[in-house]
């Protein structure tokens, strides 16, 4: 459907989405069959975590896909620290030769795709998706204009809730703040350097910074210290004591057992679902409605409900576009409010409008 929108080449090295957020709302078990869209790959691992039964990682973009045979090889293969000295977690000057032991277990087409990018696994592999850049640019060169290393540490320290308020409210919240956030975060400079400009098709306004500033305040002030989303945003690295969930010491042993529990496919999904009518339960869609028509979107929600078995969960997010089911389908599907507010309070990737959480009854 819409395969030309996405070149091969990483946009995303990370994923940018709540993993706490999936994992609670997809409600997973044992029997689960699940359709995960790749994207940096991480959530897809870190569903492995819940054990479920099999797990279809799907990306229309084959360069994401061959990010997490990477990532995959990676985990298998290599000890705790060679993993994180590997993906950038830490600095390295070895990755090409730990690299010559994992490129054996890469299919024919990763393989050959990462031969003609070993650049970019020398520089880390987590670092080196389009939006991953972006936000590097973001950390080393618009920030410290913006606010002393210091103070951006002091952000990450652990206050009360009063404490953080008032330390955004005199410290961060300043002119420059606003000012030069809203430059670099701005539809075109965003559309044209940081993600897809596909993904802002049917994005009506201009301003989408006013959004930005109202969703990140809530980041600053509410548990920061906790969130390393924003680490990454603005120091460029992850603190090694809060890394994402898939990456921890204690998870990474789990996964490795369960990781043969992944099956990768690169097809966009509403060709993928109406090629494999089999009883899907749970599914994480990202933000994939966003380059979508209403139409479009409404359609691949039947195919979903056509291709899953009751009870089955969707979580998926509308960044800056609204998308859902039609109306008329209120009967078969429906959103689990509850669930989603409390989801959206927690959420802590905070880009977001809205994440839906919705089942099928
Ligand atoms: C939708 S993007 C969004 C990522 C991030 N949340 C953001 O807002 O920038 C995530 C992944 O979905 C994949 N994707 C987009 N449309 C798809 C489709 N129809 N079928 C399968 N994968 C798709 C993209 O290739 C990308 O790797």
């Amino acid at each position: 459907m819409n395969e030309q929108k996405w070149k091969n080449k990483i946009y995303y090295s990370q994923c940018w989405e709540d993993p706490y957020v999936l994992l609670e709302g997809l409600e997973i078990n044992k029997e689960d069959k699940i359709i995960s869209i790749t994207s940096g790959g991480c959530n897809t691992l870190t569903l492995l975590l819940k054990d479920p039964k099999e797990i279809i990682a799907l990306d229309i973009n084959s360069a994401q896909n061959y990010l997490l045979e990477l990532k995959i090889s990676a985990i298998k293969h290599l000890s705790y620290d060679n993993l994180l000295a590997f993906l950038g977690i830490e600095s390295c000057d070895n990755r090409i030769n730990l690299y010559s032991l994992l490129k054996n277990d890469l299919s024919k087409d990763s393989q050959e795709w990462w031969d003609n990018n070993t650049k970019l696994i020398a520089q880390g592999v987590i670092h080196v998706g389009k939006l991953e850049r972006y936000f590097r640019v973001f950390s080393r060169f618009i920030l410290p204009l913006i606010h002393s290393k210091k103070t951006v540490q002091f952000l990450f320290t652990q206050k009360t809730q009063e404490q953080q308020y008032e330390f955004y409210n005199k410290k961060w919240n300043t002119w420059r703040w606003r000012f030069l956030f809203s430059i670099f975060f701005s539809k075109k400079l965003t559309s044209n350097n940081g993600r897809n400009k596909q993904l802002f098709k049917y994005v009506s306004t201009n301003n989408i910074t006013d959004h930005y500033l109202i969703k990140i305040k809530n980041s600053i002030c509410i548990e920061p210290a906790k969130n390393f989303f924003l680490h990454y945003m603005f120091t460029g690295k992850y603190d090694k004591s809060n890394l994402p969930l898939y990456l921890r010491k204690e998870n990474v042993p789990i996964i490795r057992e369960r990781i043969n529990r992944i099956q990768i496919v690169s097809e966009d999904i509403a060709t993928y679902i109406k090629k494999n009518p089999k009883k899907y339960t749970k599914y994480n869609l990202s933000n994939i409605f966003e380059t979508l028509s209403v139409e479009e979107t409404h359609v691949i929600f039947k195919d979903i409900i056509e291709a899953s078995g009751y009870n089955a969960r969707l979580v998926y997010i509308n960044h800056l576009v609204d998308r859902t089911f039609y109306e008329e389908l209120n009967n078969i599907i429906v959103h689990d409010i509850k669930n989603e507010d409390l989801l959206n309070k927690q959420n802590m990737a905070f880009f977001y409008k809205k994440i839906h959480i919705d089942y099928i009854k």
